[in-house]
């Protein structure tokens, strides 16, 4: 099971920033397996869900959660930079929120055959979308030294990423990485102890970092603002969880460029940290952030463009 971060903070945000009764929709473009649409369709009878997830194996689960809601559950499966055009597709308005609850869900960590983890042995695969081509095998087989260390240094923050590059071209040689464990066994020879002290994994930050290019990562976050600007009717929220800190600084500033625009406005004076309960329960929710803004009117002559649906 997943467990939804930060949900009665989403939950609050919602019951005290909308016009209440809140009606029309929600767009949900990391679905996952429905936790936090869920709670949102219980709480607010008005409001409807689309949910958007590239991934189809969570559209399935998330299907089943959700099918006693009805005709207020409409489910796609998309990229969440393409949610524009999902919406504009499903002919649904007003959107009067969207959630981003960014990364992986435990349900794909925990299958070894999907190639996220560095614990159970599966193929170096990662994509959440496995319709797309691109694996990390490919990348880590066929990226250069260079490449591949400012990979690990720039979107893992791995500090001894020129290290761990060498050694993977050098092994590569002999044979290509095919599988996670070998890998993972690699950059642990390597590095040594884990960040934090030896706290987690030492292959934590290479795994989070190929994950994150597989998945195009940062240019979803980037195109899913946009289009989630796009289609927000004015008044409607924007709510995104992030987990990784350079993602967090470019909701923050994209949100505070919006603010200056005068298309969003800022809910709150920084992130809203999930509570040390949570934190206690739910260890995935120590480093989740979230940011809320609301978009303001519509510049005039604006139209929602086209995104990029799976
Ligand atoms: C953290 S989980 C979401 C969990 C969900 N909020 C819940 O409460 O169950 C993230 C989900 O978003 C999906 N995802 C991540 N990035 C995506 C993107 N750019 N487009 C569409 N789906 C994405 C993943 O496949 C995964 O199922």
């Amino acid at each position: 099971m997943h467990q939804s971060v930060l949900a009665e903070e989403i939950l609050h945000a919602l019951a005290t920033e909308l016009p209440q009764p809140a009606t029309g929709w929600c767009v949900d473009a990391t679905l996952g397996l429905g936790g936090h649409s869920e709670r949102v369709l219980t709480s607010f009878p008005q409001l409807s869900v689309l949910g958007l997830d590239q991934d189809p194996a969570a559209l399935k689960l998330a299907g089943a959660r959700l099918a006693s809601f009805g005709a207020r559950v409409r489910l796609r499966h998309a990229r969440a930079s393409g949610l524009a055009q999902a919406v504009r597709v499903e002919g649904v308005a007003p959107v009067m929120a969207v959630l981003l609850d960014l990364g992986v869900s435990s349900m794909q960590l925990d299958q070894p055959e999907r190639g996220f983890s560095f614990q159970a042995d599966g193929p170096l695969d990662m994509r959440m979308d496995p319709t797309r081509t691109a694996t990390a095998a490919q990348i880590v087989n066929g990226w250069s030294e260079s490449e591949l260390a400012d990979l690990f240094y720039y979107e893992g923050g791995e500090t001894r990423s020129r290290g761990i590059a060498k050694a993977i071209v050098e092994a590569r040689r002999n044979a290509p990485f095919t599988r996670t464990l070998p890998l993972a066994d690699l950059i642990a020879r390597v590095a040594g102890r884990g960040p934090r002290g030896g706290k987690i994994h030492p292959a934590t930050l290479c795994f989070q970092a190929l994950r994150r290019a597989v998945n195009e990562e940062g240019e979803e976050l980037r195109l899913a603002l946009e289009s989630a600007c796009e289609v927000l009717a004015p008044g409607g929220l924007l709510a995104v969880i992030s987990f990784h800190s350079g993602e967090d600084v470019f909701v923050k500033q994209r949100f505070a460029e919006g603010e200056r625009a005068g298309e969003l406005e800022r809910i709150g004076k920084g992130a809203i940290e999930p509570s040390r309960e949570e934190c206690r329960t739910t260890p995935r929710a120590r480093s989740a952030k979230l940011r809320i803004a609301r978009r303001l009117e519509q510049a005039p002559g604006q139209q929602v463009r086209e995104g990029g649906a799976a």
